[in-house]
């Protein structure tokens, strides 16, 4: 790669806290090497609208601690096409934007994939509540979700405790199941459902909400991952099955808006000085990773083919907290 001297730097997908930690890494990396950060707004769409606004030093203090995006964030259809992509790689000539770091989750980077196939390099920062990106361990944003969703259930308990009701939350996390499985094992949920694990409503839901109602308890907690059902369907299941009515919550965007936690600030600030240095040491063109709690750069083309599974040991020792080995265990 020739001497950089410009980059641009988007938020893409659905917003994360910590987008805008990393956005600020991004810049404050940049202008210390001597480069020039332009904020591309609206994700990919504002590529190829060429909307974008100056960053510097000043623009991204304070920015820290605010959850969401200030450079805001789209899903663009335009850019899957040849065309949209075009009049991306268009606005880059015209800006003079030597490169492009995209902070969002999978969808982010294969628009990165595809145009740094036609000639414009790409650094890809890992950030989604779902924490589904294949070459990660550890996407932005995941900690601050699951900690939100932990606070919402823990005050659902409250009120599920004094009248002695089940209740059925819905968090989200795509077609994945790792939001759904940290907050069930952090709330010590009855039953938690995931994508990943074949759900026999019997085994799974109705069996453990009697073992527990027959080791004492009066109140339970289902908790069920958008991905693997729908909360108003189980909690009418569990209804036919068990004569309980349910309450339905569906936790929805909240889980996705928030101050960001240490860990996403810190994560974050590191991924985003990173993906700065892979620009300014030549390479680019890779998506920055953790893995093994380091920082680590994987070519795009490489990162965009591997695969993440949830690890069913810790569904197991999810299972293991509330019954173990189908033994009920003390309260
Ligand atoms: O990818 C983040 C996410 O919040 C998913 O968990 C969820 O399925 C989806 O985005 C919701 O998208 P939208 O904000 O477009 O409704």
């Amino acid at each position: 790669m020739e001497t950089i001297k410009r980059i641009g730097v988007l938020t893409s997908g659905g917003d994360a806290p910590g987008m805008n930690a990393a956005v600020r890494a991004v810049v404050r990396t940049a202008i210390a090497n001597g480069l020039e950060c332009i904020g591309i707004r609206r994700g990919w769409q504002g590529l190829i609208n060429c909307d974008f606004v100056q960053l510097t030093r000043e623009s991204v203090a304070h920015l820290l601690s605010r959850g969401g995006t200030v450079l805001y964030t789209a899903r663009s259809e335009e850019f899957m096409t040849e065309m949209g992509r075009q009049k991306a790689v268009a606005t880059c000539r015209m800006l003079g934007l030597d490169g492009i770091i995209a902070i969002g989750g999978d969808g982010t980077f294969r628009g990165a994939l595809e145009l740094s196939r036609l000639g414009v390099p790409v650094v890809g920062i890992p950030a989604t509540i779902d924490n589904d990106v294949g070459c990660t361990n550890y996407t932005i944003g995941f900690d601050s979700a699951c900690n939100t969703a932990i606070e919402c259930i823990d005050k659902l308990r409250d009120t599920m405790q004094s009248h002695e009701r089940c209740s059925v939350v819905e968090v989200m996390g795509r077609s994945a199941g790792f939001l759904a499985l940290y907050v069930g094992t952090a709330v010590g949920a009855t039953a938690v459902l995931v994508p990943e694990h074949k759900v026999d409503f019997e085994r799974d839901v109705v069996e453990r909400i009697r073992a527990s109602r027959l080791a004492g308890y009066t109140h339970f907690m289902v908790v069920v991952a958008e991905g693997a059902g729908n909360a108003m369907d189980i909690g009418q299941k569990i209804h036919e099955a068990l004569g309980i009515s349910p309450r339905i919550t569906v936790i929805g965007h909240i889980q996705r808006g928030g101050s960001p936690t240490g860990r996403d600030r810190e994560t974050a600030t590191r991924m985003g000085y990173y993906a700065v240095q892979s620009f300014v040491e030549g390479r680019g063109n890779c998506i920055i990773a953790t893995q093994e709690g380091s920082i680590v750069e994987i070519p795009i083309e490489e990162a965009m083919k591997m695969e993440k599974h949830l690890q069913m040991d810790r569904y197991r020792i999810m299972e293991v907290m509330q019954f173990g080995n189908g033994q009920l265990h003390e309260r």
